[in-house]
Order: C-alpha cells, then structure tokens, then sequence
C-alpha cells in the first residue's frame, strides 16, 4: 500500500492503518488478530492505531507485537485510566506513557495521542507539557491529539502539537471547515483520520442503537446515501484524498475485512466522484453537523 510521510514529523506511514477499537473483547480470536496482522504485513501495512479504553486491546497488541519486530509503528493514547490520580493530569499522562510502553513492550511510542480532552485541558492542565517531557526523554516521538470542533481548534493553536487525529467520513466533515487544519498541514502538521467508514452505517436499515452511530445514520440519510452504489470504496477514497490525511485508521479485526478494504482503497481512488460527490452534497446540504469524537 501507499506509504505517506506523516508532515515534517520524520514518520512515514501505510496509508491505511489497523485501527484496534474493536479488539479488546477479552474472548476476541487473538490468533486470528495474529493472522490479521501477519496479513498487514505482507501488505505493506505498518502502522497500529490502540488506546487504554479498547478493553484489552492495548496490552494484546503487545503480545501480537513480540516477535514481529519494529516494523510496525503505534500509535497510542493517554490522559486517563490510572488508579489513584485525576484524570486529565500532567501525572496522570506522565504514568500512561510509562503504562504504554510496558503493555505494548516497547522502549519508545511512535504516536501519544491525548484522547478528546477538552480546550480547557488543554489550556492549563500541563497535558502537553506531560508528553513534550516523555518525547525529550525517548519514550514518544509525535505529540498528537485526537477530538473534535472547539477542542480541536485549540490544540491546532498549540505548536507542540504534532500531530491530529479526527473523524472524517461523508457524514463528518466539520474538521475541512476549519482553515487552521489546511494552514498547519502546510507547516508538516501531521493528520491521522479515525471512523474513515463512518462506522459502516449504510449497511443498517434502521437507526443504530449506539447514539454516535444512530445519528451518522441519520445524516447518511438526510445526504441521501452520499456513498452512492460502492459506499466501502467512495469513503476510502474520500478519507484517502479529500484534503490530503496522511493515514486512514480503519476498525478491521478479520483477514476478510482487511482484503476487502484494500480492494475498495484502490476502486475508491479510481471513483472520480469520491472526491466531489460527498464533499459537494456536504457543501450543498450546509448541515453544520459537528464532528464526533
Ligand atoms: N481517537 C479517538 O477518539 C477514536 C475514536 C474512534 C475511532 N478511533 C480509531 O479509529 C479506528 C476506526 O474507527 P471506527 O472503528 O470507530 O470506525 P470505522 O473504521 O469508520 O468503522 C469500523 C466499522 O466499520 C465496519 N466495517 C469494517 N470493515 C468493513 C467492510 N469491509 N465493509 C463494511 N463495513 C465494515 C465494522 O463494523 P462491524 O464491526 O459492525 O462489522 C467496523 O466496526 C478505531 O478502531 C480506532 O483505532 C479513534
């Protein structure tokens, strides 16, 4: 697959990466995950995208990365979780680095996200300067965060921020409303996208009970299928090159998942209308819907 440097951040990344959102179920088939990732490989795949709130999908990546060398690169996140010290802390992501790397086994993080803390945190909480430490010490190369709308804003404001990740899908499209995306990709800002497949909504006739995926369901609607008859390939293609993200992280957990996603990257990059076709009905619609964390 398609590698992308991650902007001036000195990582260069598949452009499709393994998004581990759904691994964390303590009975999930860790040897067919073991197969997935063998599969990523063979691929071109290297880059794992996890978190302390996936269940146990942290510390089972671990064990799924030993034996498999450095090859893949991970991204994780931090900010709460730790026993006996307020979330949304300096201490609290200072001991998640450190709890990241002992599950995952490694001696340095590629990516630390915070995960979606709001613009105050970010203001005042010392979070940033708890990861800009753990990177002046080795234990992370990118400062990165992931949320949405005001926080987002304000982590775009924020120099030490290396890096972003945000929604982005036919019915998530409020971070390309927001020129200071465009003016820090400009200056090597990197760019990870999550829920590229909004989740896969189209495939339900009935609203979803989860609320996230009940109302991307109803904007699916209220855009009149803006995934037209190849909805897997025009959300590749859209997240792939709509305003340019340098990975896509996708919710795969099968070897059959990951084939046909990699199918569909390639047919939505050939559907010329993946490009136009959801960005224009989102323009035309003007929906203001914010995007979801
Ligand atoms: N930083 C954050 O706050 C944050 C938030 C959300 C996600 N993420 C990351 O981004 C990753 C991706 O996001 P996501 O999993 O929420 O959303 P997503 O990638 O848009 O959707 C994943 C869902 O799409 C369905 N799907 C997968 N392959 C498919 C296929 N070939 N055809 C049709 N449907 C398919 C699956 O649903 P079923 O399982 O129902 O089959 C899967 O759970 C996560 O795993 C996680 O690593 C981060």
């Amino acid at each position: 697959v398609e590698h992308r440097a991650l902007g001036n951040t000195g990582l260069c990344l598949s452009l499709l990466g393994l998004g581990t959102g759904e691994w964390g179920a303590p009975d999930a088939d860790e040897a067919g995950l073991a197969r997935l990732l063998d599969r990523a490989l063979d691929h071109g795949i290297d880059f794992v995208d996890t978190a302390p709130s996936y269940g146990c999908a942290e510390e089972r990546l671990g064990r799924l990365l030993k034996g498999r060398g450095s090859r893949i690169q991970v991204c994780t996140k931090a900010g709460y979780g730790i026993p006996g010290v307020p979330d949304w802390t300096f201490e609290c992501v200072r001991q998640g680095v450190d709890r990241a790397l002992a599950r995952l086994g490694r001696d340095s993080l590629d990516i630390v996200l915070l995960h979606s803390c709001p613009a105050d945190v970010l203001e005042h909480n010392g979070v940033v300067d708890a990861l800009e430490q753990a990177r002046g010490q080795g234990k992370l190369r990118v400062v990165a965060y992931s949320g949405e709308n005001e926080a987002l804003d304000r982590a775009l404001q924020d120099a030490r921020i290396r890096c972003v990740m945000t929604s982005l899908n036919p019915c998530d499209q409020a971070v390309l409303d927001n020129p200071r995306l465009a003016a820090g990709l400009a200056t090597g800002l990197g760019w990870l996208v999550k829920r590229p497949l909004a989740n896969g909504v189209w495939r339900h006739t009935q609203p979803p009970e989860r609320p996230d995926l009940a109302e991307y369901w109803r904007r699916w609607q209220a855009l009149g299928n803006p995934g037209g008859a190849d909805p897997l390939a025009t959300c590749l293609g859209f997240a792939g090159q709509c305003a340019g993200p340098h990975a896509i992280v996708v919710g795969i957990r099968t070897e059959q998942g990951l084939q046909e996603c990699l199918d569909a990257l390639e047919r939505g990059q050939a559907i010329g209308d993946s490009r136009e076709g959801p960005r224009a009905r989102w323009q035309a619609a003007a929906p203001g819907w914010p995007g979801l964390i």
